[in-house]
């Protein structure tokens, strides 16, 4: 019972996480869009007020007409709107899910058995939970460190740039090295994300209260404040699209129980960010299909190096675990056939090594359900499923943190079975 009240948590805050995540990102897409669509005005007192550019607009059945001053209006209005429950809401949210999921149940999700690094293999659980702690914590500080090192007013942004994308894939690369796949990829984009939210709550707004208080004090606001936001909302810009593509790969094994996950996450963030710059510059005015076209390109390659059954495929999580390149796999093929009843043999397998978690009323106390909606217990649930058992299974994804114990002999079975 306690586990389907989490589960149900788990639901409706997943349900807040990405009802806000919509919200915060379409609100950004739509001021970068709106801040390069900007035009001259074209009325003179416009100009005169100090009006920097507008963009007329039709939406709803009704027109709006947007300006943006250069500096700042003569008079504040008193209704001014801000922007920053969106970005909080969902980082709380997402924390909060993560709190529920990994953190509850870090033997499961966030130790990583199959780590060449020994300490990292064998991390206890709550250990594992301090660690993930500090990897968000960590990614921030550097993050943060460097752009006031390196661009500190904005004088070296491309530099700055550079260096982050640097940070991201050696934030890929010792996640997919500490953590289990699946929370790898997660973490890389609550790394980012985090980054996001920390720029709304220790830079964007804070500068804006600042010049918010010197205009009603008389004073000119400090320009630095506006650009320093101006930066920090730009780099916001190009996390949106890797962080909601990371966090979709939770839902797709393929990509985060492979050897190379680290490159795979790497190529994604790297694709987000270029489609990203498409959109952009679009809004600019300038139509620049290469962007996307190289972004499609690294997508290709992480669809060629994720491909099942090459060779570098199958990152076993627990020992060494070859099943495709030994004699072992061709051996375990001919007892099977010659058995007669390859099915009931991988069927018992799934029966001592899976089914605890994955039947329909799973002995397992942490669920209530089968994983994934995933029951393997009668032959026709096994057969209907044979190809999805048998990646998860090569991959070493399953069983999850190989808690049932598979033996390397039962794992070269399933791999040489052709169901
Ligand atoms: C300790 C519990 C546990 C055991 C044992 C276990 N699984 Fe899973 N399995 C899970 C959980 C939890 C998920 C969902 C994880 C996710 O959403 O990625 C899952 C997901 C899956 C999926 C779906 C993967 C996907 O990409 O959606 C398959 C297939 C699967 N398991 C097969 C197996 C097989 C085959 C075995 C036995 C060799 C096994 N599992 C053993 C807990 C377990």
């Amino acid at each position: 019972m306690e586990a389907y009240f989490l589960d149900f948590a788990n639901l409706l805050l997943r349900w807040l996480h990405v009802i806000a995540a919509v919200a915060w990102i379409g609100e950004s897409i739509y001021f970068v869009m709106l801040d390069n669509s900007l035009r001259p005005p074209k009325a003179a007192e416009d100009q005169q007020k100090g009006v920097f550019g507008e963009m007329w607009a039709v939406h709803g059945g009704g027109f709006y007409h947007n300006q943006k001053y250069a500096s700042a209006p003569a008079k504040l209005p008193a209704d001014l709107h801000w922007s920053f429950w969106k970005a909080y809401t969902t980082w709380l949210s997402g924390f909060g899910l993560f709190v529920l999921l990994y953190m509850a149940n870090p033997g499961f999700y966030l130790v990583n058995p199959g780590s060449s690094w020994e300490w990292a293999a064998n991390l206890t659980g709550w250990q594992a939970n301090l660690v993930a702690l500090a990897f968000l914590l960590g990614g921030w500080v550097v993050y943060n460190e460097m752009c006031k090192r390196i661009s500190p007013n904005m004088e070296r942004d491309g530099l700055l740039s550079l260096g982050v994308a640097v940070l991201m894939v050696v934030v890929a690369y010792l996640s997919s090295q500490i953590f289990a796949g699946r929370a790898a990829f997660l973490l890389t984009g609550a790394v980012m994300a985090t980054a996001m939210s920390a720029n709304v709550f220790f830079w964007i707004i804070p500068g804006q209260r600042r010049m918010v208080k010197a205009m009603k004090a008389g004073e000119t606001p400090n320009p630095l404040d506006g650009k320093r936001g101006k930066q920090r909302s730009v780099h916001n810009t190009y996390f949106t699209l890797p962080v909601v593509l990371l966090m979709l790969s939770n839902h797709y094994s393929f990509t985060y129980t492979h050897e190379l996950s680290w490159v795979i996450m790497s190529l994604f963030i790297f694709a987000g960010a270029l489609i990203r710059q498409f959109f952009v510059l679009m809004h600019a005015g300038q139509t620049r299909p290469a962007y996307p076209a190289a972004g499609v390109a690294l997508i290709l390659v992480a669809v060629w190096i994720g491909a099942p059954s090459g060779a570098g495929n199958a990152a076993p999580m627990a020992g060494e675990t070859s099943v495709e390149t030994d004699g072992q796999a061709v051996a375990a093929e001919d007892a099977t056939v010659a058995s007669g009843g390859p099915v009931d043999e991988i069927h018992g397998i799934m029966e001592r090594r899976c089914a605890s978690c994955h039947a329909q009323q799973p002995t397992h106390e942490a669920f209530t359900a089968p994983p994934a909606g995933v029951a393997l217990e009668t032959r026709e649930q096994l057969l209907r499923q044979a190809d999805q058992v048998k990646q998860v299974v090569a991959s070493g994804y399953m069983p999850l943190g190989n808690l049932t114990q598979m033996t390397d002999e039962e794992r070269a079975s399933i791999a040489a079975w052709t169901p």
